[in-house]
């Protein structure tokens, strides 16, 4: 995990890989696969709309797979991501400072395997090292076998091992492209799914909201289509939303633990080097000062009074500094894309118990590894109009395998 690794020339050779295919021109890239996925989550929507919690899942996980190794998963079950998920999971418990004795006695995480004992951690970091092995083997074998069938998708890992047909990478590049695949893999699912699955949350729960949300995506698309990416400047309320969705809540309230390099001071507290060191996102997030009732959602917050978005556009979520989420731009646009198209075609409620009567969804959030997401809840997704429904059809047919 390049993200919990130290600074040096390994780190930045995959922060140098990382920003070539994920800065803000390379995001664009991605925009045709956004579109394929996109548009099958709606159709799976509008097929069935109790299971939006798996098809959030499809929609992440699919995209991620996509465009880091081509590979094409039927559904969120494949074996390959379901060893991805539980060496995330098994990873993501150990990163805490009280996750493992080693993260206070490093040490003992070079004393043999046999020697450690109780030392639980080190037998999970050992399961967790051998998913990671078998996930990076399958899918390496998975994009030489499609290169040399000739059905090869192009993504990150295909194009790279393409390039180096005839003439090898090095081992440490070869190395530095699994890890900043794997990476990424880690770094996109959970936070979007998590995003995606409050989005929909806070639509059930604000229909005033989503009614604004939807007469403005009415003003400006007047034509039979979906949202693209050259609608987003003009739908500025929409904007809002995404900046209070990421505001209300975030996926890693803590960003990523990291470790002070050298000795500091800050604001008169002493800082010794090696000191674990985490941002605390959410306490900015709900800072009265700069936002007043922090618990309540209103996109509003984010105006000014003559109507234009204020200048408060830094998403904090995304982390600080050098180690900032490196994938911010393709994030921004794959969630914004999500939004934008969910609005456009569904109405998003609370559900109906068997009398008629709306259930309130649950409001709870819990952990899973690192991320924080919402808990299981019912909501009620239709389609707006048969309007909606046919335009959802039409650009699921033309939508499949476009991007390929
Ligand atoms: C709502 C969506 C997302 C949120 C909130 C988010 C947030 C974050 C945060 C907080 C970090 C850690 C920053 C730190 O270490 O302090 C991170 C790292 C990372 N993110 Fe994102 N992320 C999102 C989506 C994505 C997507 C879609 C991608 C890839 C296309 C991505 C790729 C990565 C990678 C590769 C890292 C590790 C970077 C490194 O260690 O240098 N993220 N993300």
């Amino acid at each position: 995990m390049i993200s919990l690794m130290s600074y040096g020339n390994y780190w930045r050779l995959c922060r140098r890989i990382f920003q070539q295919h994920f800065n803000y021109e390379s995001a664009k890239n991605y925009r045709p696969i956004m579109y394929e996925k996109v548009h099958l989550y709606l159709s799976a929507l509008l097929e069935s709309p109790d299971n939006f919690a798996s098809h959030n899942k499809m929609l992440s996980t699919s995209f991620t797979t996509s465009i880091m190794y081509g590979y094409q998963i039927k559904s969120v079950d494949d074996p390959l991501i379901a060893a991805a998920n539980r060496s995330l999971f098994l990873a993501a418990g150990l990163v805490t400072l009280n996750g493992s004795i080693v993260n206070l006695f490093p040490f003992l995480a070079r004393i043999p395997l046999w020697l450690s004992g109780p030392m639980k951690s080190r037998r999970v970091a050992a399961e967790a090292e051998e998913l990671v092995k078998y996930m990076q083997e399958s899918m390496l074998m998975f994009v030489n076998g499609s290169i040399k069938s000739g059905t090869a998708v192009p993504s990150l890992m295909t194009d790279f091992v393409e390039k180096h047909i005839t003439s090898p990478a090095s081992p440490e590049k070869e190395k530095a492209m699994q890890d900043v695949a794997l990476t990424t893999y880690a770094g996109a699912t959970g936070t979007t799914i998590a995003f995606t699955s409050t989005f929909l949350y806070l639509m059930a729960t604000h229909p005033e909201v989503q009614r604004k949300a939807q007469a403005e995506i009415d003003r400006v698309i007047v034509s039979s289509r979906l949202p693209e990416f050259e609608d987003r400047p003009a739908l500025l309320y929409l904007e809002a939303i995404y900046r209070e969705v990421m505001r209300w809540n975030q996926s890693l309230p803590l960003a990523l633990p990291h470790t002070s390099t050298e000795d500091d001071y800050y604001k008169g507290y002493f800082i010794p080097k090696g000191t674990a060191v985490f941002g605390n996102v959410w306490a900015m997030n709900h800072d009265e000062n700069i936002y007043a009732e922090p618990f309540v959602f209103k996109p509003e917050r984010f105006f000014e009074e003559n109507g234009e978005l204020n200048k408060n556009d830094r998403i904090l979520n995304y982390g600080f500094g050098r180690r900032i989420c490196v994938g911010k731009a393709v994030a921004s646009s794959f969630v914004w894309l999500t939004m934008a198209c969910t609005l456009a075609s569904f109405n998003i409620g609370k559900a109906k118990d068997e009398f008629g009567n709306e259930v309130e969804p649950n409001g709870e959030y819990g952990t899973e590894g690192l991320i924080t997401h919402k808990t299981e809840y019912k909501c009620s997704i239709l389609p707006r109009s048969q309007t909606h429904r046919d335009i959802i059809l039409a650009e699921k047919d033309t939508s499949v395998g476009a991007a390929v």
